[in-house]
């Protein structure tokens, strides 16, 4: 009987919390004690609103604000070395190109072509078979001046120094030398003050050739392929550039790694340039080159993206790492 009387209170008292409940429909004041708790802030939605969303560049990164490059300085020249010795990552394209899109910011640029395939001359119109006197000269005998190897190119502000087959020689040649790490550095000593930025294309070797240029060098970058292997080789370019610094260089700097061959439609792409980044951080250009079949065209064209298909996204991409370039020069 009590058990059942228990029941019957249980329910009553439910019945008594409903007037409560309906009365704070209608009492202004137990109405506003239900709502206070319930109070969405305003506020944050307006102020988010306000605060606009990081842009995420290729690498993942926040995009940068790059600077508007100042005029230039005149020389003497800041000397990069494009170094990779794995081949076809772009070493070449991205000397040219870059070199383009700094003499369109208003830079004197010297292209250095240092590769004995001469990829570098052919890419803008010269013909490596038939040069008189080439960087060969100029390494290995006395009587060559720069003024008689450097040619201009069709893009005002932007000069060559040509190479051929002959360089292969130079390499073998150079073992002999007194102090034969030096002799780029000792020749391109002499033009430095006529350029605001020399490039140099390396070969895809860690030979002596290749060391030479690390010596000439205030900076390096490093074209990486965004492919599986890519970082593959890296370690022992790294290795060199170590004993390069300690032994010969003292000022030579990595100014970037630049991922190339870009394709944003693939997960592998992605992936690559992600790992790239795990590995070294803030080194890594924002800019990125994607994969077009514009950059083998230029070659046949014989003249730089910039030029050949002006508005294109590849021009873009260069130019905009020649403000890179140009931004991090200024802060190093
Ligand atoms: N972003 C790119 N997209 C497509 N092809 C490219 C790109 N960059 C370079 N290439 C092509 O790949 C090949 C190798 O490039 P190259 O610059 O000569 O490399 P490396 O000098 O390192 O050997 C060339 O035929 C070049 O035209
Ligand atoms: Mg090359």
């Amino acid at each position: 009987m009590v058990e059942q009387s228990d029941s019957v209170d249980e329910q009553s008292s439910d019945v008594r919390t409903e007037p409560t409940a309906l009365a704070a429909l209608f009492d202004p004041a137990v109405a506003g004690a239900v709502a206070e708790e319930f109070v969405v802030p305003p506020a944050p939605v307006a102020a988010e609103a306000l605060i606009p969303e990081p842009v995420l560049g290729p690498t993942g990164r926040p995009w940068p604000d790059l600077p508007v490059p100042p005029p230039a300085t005149g020389g003497p020249a800041m000397v990069i070395a494009l170094c990779n010795q794995k081949g076809g990552v772009g070493k070449t394209t991205t000397t040219i190109n870059l070199g383009a899109a700094l003499a369109e910011l208003g830079r004197k640029v010297l292209l250095v072509d240092f590769d004995p395939q001469g990829s570098l001359s052919v890419g803008l119109g010269v013909n490596p078979h038939t040069l008189e006197r080439s960087i060969y000269n100029l390494l290995l005998t006395r009587d060559t001046t720069p003024e008689e190897v450097i040619d201009a190119t069709n893009v005002p502000g932007l000069d060559i120094m040509p190479s051929n087959i002959d360089l292969s020689a130079a390499e073998i040649q150079l073992v002999s030398e007194v102090a034969r790490e030096q002799t780029l550095m000792r020749v391109l000593d002499k033009v430095k003050s006529a350029y605001d930025v020399i490039l140099i294309d390396c070969a895809p070797s860690l030979g002596l050739l290749t060391v030479n240029a690390l010596t000439a060098a205030d900076k390096v970058i490093m074209p990486l392929e965004c492919e599986f292997f890519a970082l593959r080789g890296i370690a022992l370019l790294n290795d060199t550039i170590t004993k390069v610094q300690e032994r010969l260089n003292p000022r030579l700097e990595i100014l970037g790694i630049l991922g190339t061959m870009y394709d944003a439609r693939t997960l592998h792409s992605r992936e690559v340039l992600e790992r790239v980044v795990q590995a070294f951080g803030e080194r890594v250009f924002h800019t990125v080159i994607r994969r077009t079949v514009k950059f083998p065209e230029t070659t046949v064209a014989g003249e730089p993206i910039t030029t050949y298909a002006t508005t294109s996204a590849g021009a873009e991409a260069y130019r905009s790492l020649a403000r890179e370039v140009l931004a991090r020069c200024l802060v190093g």
